[in-house]
């Protein structure tokens, strides 16, 4: 079945029970500035399963484009895209568990509604229960019936397994714990294709010294749909409280489905991947069966793929927000099939590939002009790297030790992204030091910022002095938030000027003047007592396990630094954190929280400065 086929047949399945297609929404969402991509088919959803009417009832579903930037660095396995489609079906206050799970146990198995998929090859996960909900043993005896209508004896243990939050339950924002305040979520039931063990994939996989389960990563088993019951919604009290309306959001990735009808784990066998592929072995002239080229082509043909949309859907390469995520992902590509050709002639072939993805896709997402469209902004993006690409490969290449100093001038000189100077320097066996870099950048930062306003006078040592303070004092707002709001707080986002911090975090409503009087005093009272700033280094997994906030998305190395405010046994903050920050908070002069903004849904933003 191609991947067209499998799409239709899943509409037709859904509107066969009621359900209306909806069109798939843009992968940059309207109306909301809180996030840079659409990252799941839910999301374009969210005022409706919040409560408000959607105009064509109660059964929805649709076939979502979707971007995940946070996934660009499993790219590489036989599964993860930064790009996918995810099928998608919601019951908003209409049918619930027993009907969810037996509309996609029938499209997954029927052989003539559905995919006819072997039962047998089936396994489940369902929540284990926790922060105040209990076992999903519903679930379990849904399925239970489910499996033992086709003969088979399911069990937990034996197809059914159950798995706490971390792994079973679904939010925007991940476990309850993350949820913030009027965030909705619930307990899900995703469904796992089994490949086999005669495939010898585990033994191969980087996995191959712990136990293969549902869950692992190794390539055996691929999860193929995931139906979330969300029927919670987050208080301000940090309780999950039922939603009045009772709501299915389920999300099944399109390729991946392929894959298990095609009974090939690898995605990039598929009829969206393959003739891009095989485009990248015209051109590389390597063949893809040679497993060492696999990673590579298979990140030219994603990225490429997920670029092509994001112009389609009017993101240009840019230094800012999706246009640099876009300019990320072309650069990557370039530098990959620079590596896998030995030389640069190549990488100006990058825009016709698309040509290829175009055609794919033309019936359902793409009209006639787009491949000029889409080609001319990836060559004009490919052409402006071109020839810093060569460059800065021989500057790197020459260097023994590469500095954060040396990345900071490749990224000035020669729009060399960090991320990408990290690939190159893979490549060549070798690694920069990040602190560095973002010292550095953020040095920058701040001379052009304050030198083309001509705000600062004070010369550069003094600056650094100010922006260190301003560091320390992020951590003090965020920990101050979040014991005066609740630890729903989280950081979205921060910028320090020698003038001032700003501050963004998810809190839903305005912060009331005795609030901020609050959260102002405990600072200051902190300030008082000159409390100690200890710094230490930590495996990243001890950090968290202590309780140190980390960056919601951000990805940290194994050692990570740890930065505490105050007794470390009975700690005001404590925070992942590459610094710089001051000793003590006696070099802290008082604060005042000087303004207040909203940023649309659930983001707030304060301004603080010293006094
Ligand atoms: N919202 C759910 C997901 O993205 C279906 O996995």
């Amino acid at each position: 079945m191609t991947i067209n086929e499998i799409r239709q047949k899943y509409f037709d399945f859904m509107v066969a029970r009621g359900h209306q297609i909806i069109p798939s929404s843009p992968l940059v969402p309207e109306g909301d500035a809180t996030t840079l991509f659409t990252s799941a088919g839910m999301q374009p959803m969210m005022p409706y399963l919040l409560g408000q009417k959607h105009p064509l009832g109660t059964r929805l579903a649709d076939s979502q484009k979707c971007f995940r930037s946070q996934d660009i660095e499993e790219v590489g396995d036989n599964r993860h895209t930064t790009f996918f489609e995810m099928l998608g079906n919601w019951s908003l206050g209409d049918y619930f568990k027993k009907e969810q799970l037996e509309y996609f146990f029938r499209f997954l198995t029927d052989k003539k509604d559905g995919l006819g998929l072997d039962p047998n090859r089936l396994s489940v996960s369902v929540f284990a229960g926790g922060d105040g909900v209990d076992k999903d043993e519903e679930a379990i005896s849904i399925w239970k019936n489910l499996f033992a209508k086709t003969g088979i004896n399911a069990k937990e243990g034996h197809q059914i397994f159950a798995y706490p939050a971390k792994k079973n339950w679904w939010s925007r924002s991940g476990t309850p714990d993350k949820m913030p305040v009027g965030e909705p979520g619930g307990p899900d039931s995703e469904v796992f294709f089994d490949f086999g063990e005669d495939r010898k994939l585990h033994e191969n996989s980087p996995f191959k010294n712990e136990p293969c389960h549902i869950n692992c990563d190794c390539g055996r088993y691929l999860e193929i749909g995931n139906s979330v019951f969300m029927q919670y919604v987050k208080l301000a009290d940090g309780s999950l409280k039922e939603l009045p309306q009772k709501n299915i959001d389920f999300g099944g990735g399109l390729v991946r489905l392929a894959a298990a009808v095609n009974d090939d784990p690898d995605i990039f066998k598929t009829d969206i991947y393959f003739p891009v592929i095989n485009e990248i072995e015209k051109i590389s002239g390597h063949s893809y069966e040679i497993a060492d080229h696999q990673p590579s082509m298979r990140i030219i043909a994603d990225h490429l793929t997920a670029a092509t949309f994001l112009i389609k859907d009017s993101v240009f390469p840019s230094n800012k927000a999706q246009g640099y995520v876009l300019r990320r992902l072309l650069r990557r590509a370039a530098v990959k099939l620079h590596f896998l050709m030995g030389s640069r002639e190549g990488i100006t072939q990058l825009a016709g590939i698309t040509t290829s993805i175009v055609d794919i896709y033309k019936s359902i997402y793409f009209a006639g002009d787009d491949t000029i469209y889409v080609q001319s902004a990836i060559a004009q993006e490919i052409g402006k790297f071109e020839k810093s690409l060569d460059k800065g490969i021989k500057e790197l290449e020459k260097k023994a030790d590469v500095s954060g100093k040396d990345a900071f001038d490749l990224y000035q000189n020669h729009g060399f992204p960090l991320e990408i100077t990290i690939e190159i320097l893979a490549q060549l066996g070798k690694q920069v030091d990040i602190q560095e870099f973002q010292k550095e950048f953020e040095k920058h930062q701040n001379v052009s910022r304050t030198s083309s306003t001509g705000m600062f006078k004070g010369g550069l040592a003094d600056q650094s002095v100010i922006v260190t303070a301003y560091h320390t004092a992020t951590h003090l707002l965020h920990a101050a938030l979040r014991q005066i709001l609740g630890n729903h707080v989280s950081q979205k986002g921060s910028n320090i000027t020698s003038l001032r911090l700003r501050f963004d975090f998810s809190h839903p409503e305005k912060i009331s003047d005795e609030k901020i009087e609050e959260i102002q005093s405990l600072i200051n009272e902190k300030i008082s007592e000159k409390l100690k700033v200890t710094k230490e280094e930590l495996p990243k997994e001890k950090a968290l396990e202590q309780g140190a906030l980390a960056f919601f998305g951000q990805k940290y190395p194994d050692v990570v630094t740890v930065y505490t405010v105050g007794d470390p046994k009975n700690y005001f903050s404590k925070e992942l954190c590459g610094g710089p920050h001051v000793e003590s908070l006696s070099e802290l002069a008082k604060i005042k929280i000087v303004k207040q903004e909203t940023l649309g849904s659930g983001v707030r933003r304060l301004y603080l400065q010293f006094v």
